[in-house]
């Protein structure tokens, strides 16, 4: 099959390599030189690295190559059978190169973005044929994260869901299925990660060394909640954080942390800006954690309480079973076991007084139960 990528940046790059290591003829399209040239050198140099490694023969390796096909001429993408877009995540331009691949490409061809964070239906709903258009959501890094969300708008056709969610399995891929709702499955259900260990922190609960090192040590997260911010970037998570917010029509489950904003206010980006929650200069001397068991027991209960909740909520909303919700955590985020299952060893009765407790205590509605765990208790 002809698969045509619109992007070639991290994620269109990491996909057109999936792509092409399945067998697929891909077309990569980018209207940038640079961005182009970078592609190509980057992918030689993974797949070499594979063969330097004995993971992979040399004629291998130059069969993928030779499947992928650059271009800044979206023309390329006539033959395909499936167009992914991963360009600027900004709805007018993604809708106007739509429009355009739409005017190339022929009727059967299924038309696909890899969007975070944009409406896959208002995409849609500006296409002649919306019935063909639906959501596939790497993750980054595209070859290395197992998971890929597929997400029908309301216009997708039941067969185009069904035909792309074969592709992306055919590709090794594990998929779960989304409603278009903001934020899918991953990135709403890891709100919590984020925000509750900011909470914890702005209350002066505990500093980031304590809370991180609870989250690894005794929860088993590969990172901890702030040494992932200071690595994503304040400003992207900060970002997704707002718009998720905004896009539940300010729920408080999902409110930012001003904690966040000043950093970004302050260029502390985190890794990339060299200062963020933990310093990285040379020489900076991090804070020993805290060993009190009762502290690090409530940290870890808190944070998972309110991880299991969101996970149980979506579960309850429809946006994804119970099943997706698991494999979405776990293949998409690396989480060391399914929410709902952490939470049933947990006990769903103690997750419930954890944020009962909670919600007594602040009277924020951030902590409201979800009523899938009243159910379960
Ligand atoms: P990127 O900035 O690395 O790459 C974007 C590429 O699109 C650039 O090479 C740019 O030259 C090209 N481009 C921009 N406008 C274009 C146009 N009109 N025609 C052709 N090419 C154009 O961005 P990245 O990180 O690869 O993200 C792309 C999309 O994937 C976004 O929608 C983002 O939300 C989504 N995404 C990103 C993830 C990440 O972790 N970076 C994860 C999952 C989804």
């Amino acid at each position: 099959m002809i698969v045509g990528i619109l992007g070639c940046g991290a994620m269109g790059t990491g996909i057109a390599q999936v792509a092409a290591m399945a067998g697929c003829e891909v077309q990569l399209v980018d209207i940038s030189d640079a961005a182009r040239s970078r592609s190509r050198a980057g992918l030689e140099k993974i797949l070499l690295r594979q063969v330097e490694k004995g993971r992979m023969a040399h004629d291998e390796v130059k069969a993928i190559l030779g499947r992928i096909y650059y271009s800044d001429d979206l023309k390329r993408f006539a033959p395909c059978d499936l167009v992914i877009e991963a360009i600027v995540e900004n709805l007018d331009i993604k809708v106007n190169q739509f429009t355009a691949i739409e005017a190339t490409v022929s009727e059967s061809c299924i038309l696909a973005s890899n969007t975070s964070s944009l409406s896959i239906t208002t995409i849609a709903a500006q296409l002649k044929l919306p019935q063909r258009m639906l959501g596939l959501h790497f993750f980054n890094p595209a070859p290395i994260m197992k998971l890929v969300e597929v997400i029908p708008a309301i216009q997708t056709g039941a067969a185009i869901t069904t035909q792309a969610n074969k592709i992306i399995e055919g590709w090794g891929k594990y998929t779960v299925l989304a409603k278009d709702t903001p934020g899918f499955i991953v990135n709403k259900v890891a709100r919590p990660f984020y925000s509750e260990a900011l909470r914890i922190l702005e209350e002066g609960l505990a500093d980031v060394e304590t809370i991180d090192d609870v989250m690894v040590q005794d929860a088993g997260f590969r990172m901890g909640p702030f040494t992932l911010m200071d690595y994503i970037g304040h400003d992207v998570n900060y970002k997704v954080t707002a718009s998720v917010w905004q896009a539940f029509y300010y729920d408080d489950r999902y409110k930012p942390s001003f904690a966040q904003k000043s950093l970004v206010d302050a260029g502390y980006l985190g890794r990339k800006s060299g200062k963020g929650f933990f310093d990285y200069s040379d020489g900076a001397t991090p804070t020993p954690p805290s060993t009190d068991p009762d502290l690090r027991a409530r940290i870890m209960h808190r944070v998972l309480a309110m991880l299991v909740n969101e996970a149980a909520d979506t579960v309850y909303m429809g946006i994804c079973s119970a099943t997706d919700v698991e494999v979405a955590m776990t293949k998409g985020v690396n989480y060391p076991k399914g929410l709902l299952t952490w939470g049933e060893e947990i006990g769903y009765d103690k997750i419930v007084a954890i944020l009962d407790g909670l919600y007594e205590y602040y009277h924020d509605n951030r902590y409201r139960v979800s009523p899938w765990l009243r159910l379960k208790v």
